[in-house]
């Protein structure tokens, strides 16, 4: 059983989602024995983002010596994400949506033949056998009905990609308020570890 842990927070240790995503890992490794885990670090190891010679190279163009280490990149991302029977993903929300580190990260995974295609009814996502687990952390509170929830561009966005890829059911824990005072930190992570803990291997 191989496990992919993504990381997106720019926060190092004071981050939240790092922290509930690898209480997540933690929990499904005590859960499951053998659990092959790999681990990136989208900040730390930024891939760039996508541009018109990307796309040039994708379509066969014979690439630039400059691009081919980013090329290799992608293609590891890639195969790192096919692969893999479980994915756990710290996702911090960072002026409404997503950090753009992740978003190069979906930029390379999204990717027609290989995690979706075009058939006789529309889309189609072919990456539908993985388990997907997010970790979302957010400086406010986007409920369903409150005047903040139209501005949620992250749980949002995150349920369409991985929908459009096959995923339909991602899971997520999510720690809110992280920025409305200590105690609402506080309480917040505190939960969101104990969604983590009482996660369960299938
Ligand atoms: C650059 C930046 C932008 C942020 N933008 C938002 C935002 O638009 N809405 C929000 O609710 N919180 C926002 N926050 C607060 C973060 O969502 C919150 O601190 C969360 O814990 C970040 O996750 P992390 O701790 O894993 O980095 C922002 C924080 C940073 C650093």
């Amino acid at each position: 059983m191989k496990l992919l842990h993504i990381d997106s927070s720019v926060l190092g240790p004071h981050s939240v989602s790092r922290q509930v995503s690898a209480a997540i890992v933690e929990r499904l490794r005590q859960e499951t024995p053998d659990l092959d885990i790999t681990y990136r670090d989208l900040t730390s190891t930024p891939l760039a983002h996508l541009s018109g010679s990307h796309l040039a190279a994708a379509q066969g163009a014979p690439p630039e010596a400059a691009l081919q280490p980013d090329l290799a990149a992608g293609q590891a991302v890639l195969d790192e994400f096919l692969a893999a029977d479980i994915v756990v993903l710290g996702a911090p929300m960072y002026n409404f949506t997503l950090p753009s580190q992740l978003k190069a990260w979906i930029d390379r995974i999204v990717v027609a033949g290989k995690t979706f295609k075009y058939g006789a009814q529309g889309p189609e996502g072919l990456a539908g056998n993985k388990r997907v687990i997010i970790a979302i952390s957010r400086g406010g509170f986007y409920g369903a009905g409150t005047p903040m929830a139209v501005g949620e561009h992250l749980e949002t966005y995150l349920r369409w990609v991985f929908g459009f890829i096959g995923v339909t059911n991602p899971e997520f824990i999510s720690a809110d308020g992280i920025q409305m005072g200590p105690e609402y930190r506080e309480k917040a992570l505190a939960s969101a570890l104990q969604a983590a803990t009482s996660l369960h291997a299938a």
